[in-house]
């Protein structure tokens, strides 16, 4: 490769089918630079928050280009930023339309539901579209899978919906292809359920977000896909209901149960307020918190008969204020899509803080309560003010509480508001900063709140045996990267 070779690596830009999407910023002048415009979108992330300046953009189409092309990265000093669907929330990345088709991107997926899939442009929709059709599902399942990549999702170690039931990335990945910041391939497109061979190397690229290699090629489990999907919404009048009706459902429902979501009153109003059109409040009167249970089982009159019994017993002994049950699946769409849209609503409302949190259930809404009163008590909550709301939701199943504190605009003096107090609340809990969302650049230097100083310099003990020369994802993720 040659300074001749980048520009026309450069020039892909103007192609449609993207396969990996490679940022390269560079202060080597000598290296053409493409138009300023076509970069803006992949310098710009989701929540429009985080800003970068690569001057150029590369979409390698193998797993070769893309080696070739971190190995002249490697030579130069070059340094490489992995993208993917750019639908991270922690400033990681930048995104590309992807317009390839899945049909011919999925190599296996047989008796054992395994899928191999070279990553490049496959969106996780796509490829749940694709194994669907063979009676799989992906495990994972997130408001983002019409946008994010599955090399994305596993850089991420991306949770979502149904972590609940299917677990995580960790557990569902049996192999990775990934192209080391040298420009070596570490082949590791393993099918193996089990594999007791050495250290498992896979597991450090998995939430690695790019800081250690680029990963162009996923083997992963895909379960069955269930024959049938129940989804019930209830309105609940205490957050100690939420609390105590999880185990409840999860005995009466045992294995068919894929998610137990809660979302509050102030989500409820936001996505009344702002989400995209068709999103209906399925309720008479207002609740204080909603929670969302969604069922997939193998037997629709078996699943129906368990849901129903359970749903007589809620109301009638009143675990639950008031409930709803979608009775087909548009109904299913539009009961989700309270949920799933509120990440959108928020977006729509101002500009967004977001937290993503682990902490013990019973202490998730203290800490909702406690940011608002925060505010309330200083004046600065309100129509006009400097946050407009501060909404509460997430996957009561994994324990994983989401924060949007939706404000007038982003400003160092709005973020002062807002942090060290809520990692420091976290860290006093016990809790972890990041659930699922991982570091990025918000969170790069604030990893000690939730990790010892020990694991961290073994962490960047590591990234200086992958990454020597310090060019991959620079300045996220770890302290001094
Ligand atoms: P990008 O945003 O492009 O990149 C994210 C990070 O991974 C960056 O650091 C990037 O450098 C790195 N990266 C990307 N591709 C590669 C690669 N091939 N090799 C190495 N590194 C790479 N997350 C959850 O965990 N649970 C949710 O429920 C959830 N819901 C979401 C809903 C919405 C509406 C949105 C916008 C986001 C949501 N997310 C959720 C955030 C989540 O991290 C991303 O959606 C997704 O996993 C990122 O994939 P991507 O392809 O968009 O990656
Ligand atoms: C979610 O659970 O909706 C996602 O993690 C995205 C978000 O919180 O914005
Ligand atoms: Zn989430």
């Amino acid at each position: 490769l040659n300074a001749d070779h980048v520009t026309s690596i450069a020039s892909l830009l103007s192609t449609p089918s993207s396969s990996l999407l490679t940022t390269i910023s560079t202060s080597d002048s000598s290296i053409p630079t493409a138009d300023a415009s076509d970069l803006e979108s992949f310098n710009t992330d989701w929540m429009n928050k985080y800003k970068g300046q690569s001057p150029l953009i590369v979409k390698p189409k193998s797993t070769k280009e893309v080696a070739d092309v971190v190995k002249y990265c490697y030579e130069h000093g070059i340094a490489v930023v992995p993208q993917g669907g750019n639908t991270g929330l922690v400033g990681g990345g930048v995104p590309p339309k992807s317009t390839k088709e899945v049909a011919d991107v999925v190599k296996y997926c047989y008796e054992l539901g395994i899928a191999v899939v070279p990553q490049g442009g496959n969106t996780g929709l796509m490829l749940d579209n694709h194994v669907g059709e063979k009676g799989y599902m992906m495990p994972l399942d997130l408001g983002a899978k019409g946008s994010c990549h599955i090399g994305g999702n596993v850089a991420t170690n991306a949770g979502g919906l149904r972590f609940l039931r299917y677990g995580s990335l960790h557990g569902n990945v049996l192999g990775l292809e990934v192209v080391l910041p040298d420009g070596r391939i570490l082949d590791g497109l393993s099918t193996l359920r089990k594999d007791n061979t050495g250290f498992d190397l896979k597991q450090l690229f998995i939430g690695s977000e790019g800081s250690i290699g680029l990963i162009t090629g996923v083997s992963i489990v895909t379960p069955r896909r269930p024959a049938a999907f129940n989804v019930s919404v209830f309105g609940l009048n205490s957050f100690e209901a939420v609390q105590k009706l999880f185990p409840k459902v999860k005995a009466s429902l045992g294995e068919i149960l894929s998610a137990f979501e809660f979302f509050d009153a102030h989500a409820m109003s936001l996505v009344k307020g702002h989400a995209t059109a068709g999103v209906k409040d399925p309720f008479e009167a207002a609740h204080p918190f909603y929670v969302l249970i969604e069922t997939g089982g193998s037997n629709k009159d078996h699943d129906d008969e368990k849901l129903s019994a359970l749903l007589e017993e809620l109301i009638e002994d009143e675990w639950v204020d008031d409930g709803v049950l979608a009775e087909n699946t548009t109904q299913i769409s539009q009961l989700w899509a309270l949920r799933e849209s509120i990440p959108e609503a928020a977006g729509k409302a101002g500009r967004v803080y977001k937290y993503d949190l682990s902490m013990p259930v019973e202490k998730m809404n203290e800490l909702v309560e406690e940011m608002r009163s925060r505010f309330e008590s200083k004046g600065i909550l309100g129509a006009d003010k400097m946050f407009s709301s501060v909404v509460g939701y997430g996957h009561i199943g994994d324990g994983n509480l989401h924060i949007n504190i939706v404000a007038k605009e982003y400003s160092d003096e709005a973020e002062r508001e807002i942090e060290p107090f809520i990692y420091e609340w976290t860290s006093n809990v016990n809790g972890s900063i990041s659930a699922e969302h991982g570091l990025g650049r918000m969170k790069a230097e604030k990893i000690g709140y939730s990790k010892s100083d020990e694991s961290v310099r073994i962490m960047q003990d590591l990234k200086k045996l992958f990454d020597p020369k310090g060019i991959f994802n620079p300045h996220k993720y770890l302290p001094g990267a």
